[in-house]
């Protein structure tokens, strides 16, 4: 029986990814800041429920000791993140370095913790949740865009150093997914001389996928054998990305740009 785990469990792409990799006979160690609070994925057989708040690291020691002291893990899932929205201005220190810390940081640190165990069984694999937002890139999300696109380029290169212990890392970009993302997740950035900018900005993001679609594609991935970094989740992912690549990056930006001074005439 393969073993996965998964950072950020308690609700959204990780729990539904717990979800689906139960169902599909792996056992599975679901890790989340609040495990007391969980009621549904606690009840399912073969997965384990630890603490971890992914911007503690004496938590990431003692909980990925734990983890591995339970048996031995194939895959972890670096799932845990939020976005931090708002004018770079408006975005106080303690914001951006919390945003940092988790995304970004928190994910290296994970990851850190493992490689030593999955270098000596030579065998192991890193599935990072990065976003569209790591491939292409709006306005009011900038903090947010630097931890995904370097989680992007941090697993590109991550992910030929450690081909020589059979240590593979892919990156999964959701676009829009319809989870507590853009809810109680959400930190926003405020002010009056930007506040009705951010607001139409936002409103013009759509959410059409289920974190359901987001968890079959992470499957798929870890399944399908194949020598492939990057993967795309989700409608509004595949059409942004597809988008950049006929327009190329430069005309692509542009065409943001455009659509952004529109936007802030109407
Ligand atoms: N939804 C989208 O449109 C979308 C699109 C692209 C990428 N993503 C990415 O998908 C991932 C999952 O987000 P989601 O959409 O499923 O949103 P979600 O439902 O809000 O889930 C976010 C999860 O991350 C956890 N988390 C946040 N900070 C943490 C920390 N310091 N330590 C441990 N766990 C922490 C949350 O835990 P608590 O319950 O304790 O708050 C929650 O379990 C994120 O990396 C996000 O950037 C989402």
């Amino acid at each position: 029986m393969k073993t996965i785990f998964i950072t950020g469990a308690s609700s959204g792409i990780g729990k539904s990814s717990a979800r689906l990799f139960q169902s599909k006979g792996w056992r599975v160690i679901a890790t989340m800041r609040k495990p007391e609070e969980e009621t549904e994925l606690s009840k399912l057989r073969n997965v384990t429920i630890l603490p971890l708040d992914i911007t503690d690291t004496k938590q990431i020691k003692s909980t990925v000791q734990s983890a591995i002291s339970l048996g031995s893990i194939d895959v972890i899932l670096n799932n845990a993140g939020y976005g931090l929205f708002g004018a770079m201005e408006t975005l106080n220190d303690e914001q951006i370095v919390q945003q940092v810390n988790t995304n970004l940081l928190g994910t290296m640190r994970v990851t850190q913790a493992f490689i030593p165990y999955f270098r000596e069984r030579k065998n192991g694999m890193v599935l990072n949740i990065t976003s569209i937002a790591g491939l292409v890139a709006f306005p009011f999300s900038s903090i947010y865009h630097a931890t995904k696109w370097g989680l992007e380029g941090w697993s590109e290169s991550l992910s030929i150093e450690l081909a020589p212990f059979n240590i593979i890392i892919k990156t999964i970009a959701p676009g829009g997914t319809k989870t507590d993302f853009s809810g109680r997740s959400l930190d926003l950035g405020s002010d009056p001389i930007y506040d009705e900018m951010v607001q139409k900005t936002i409103s013009g993001f759509s959410t059409p996928s289920t974190p359901e679609e987001i968890a079959a594609v992470i499957y798929e991935a870890t399944t399908d054998g194949k020598d492939q970094l990057r993967y795309l989740a989700g409608e509004t992912a595949e059409k942004r990305f597809n988008q950049r690549l006929e327009l190329g990056a430069e005309n692509f930006r542009k065409e943001i740009k455009k659509w952004f001074l529109n936007l802030q005439n109407n």
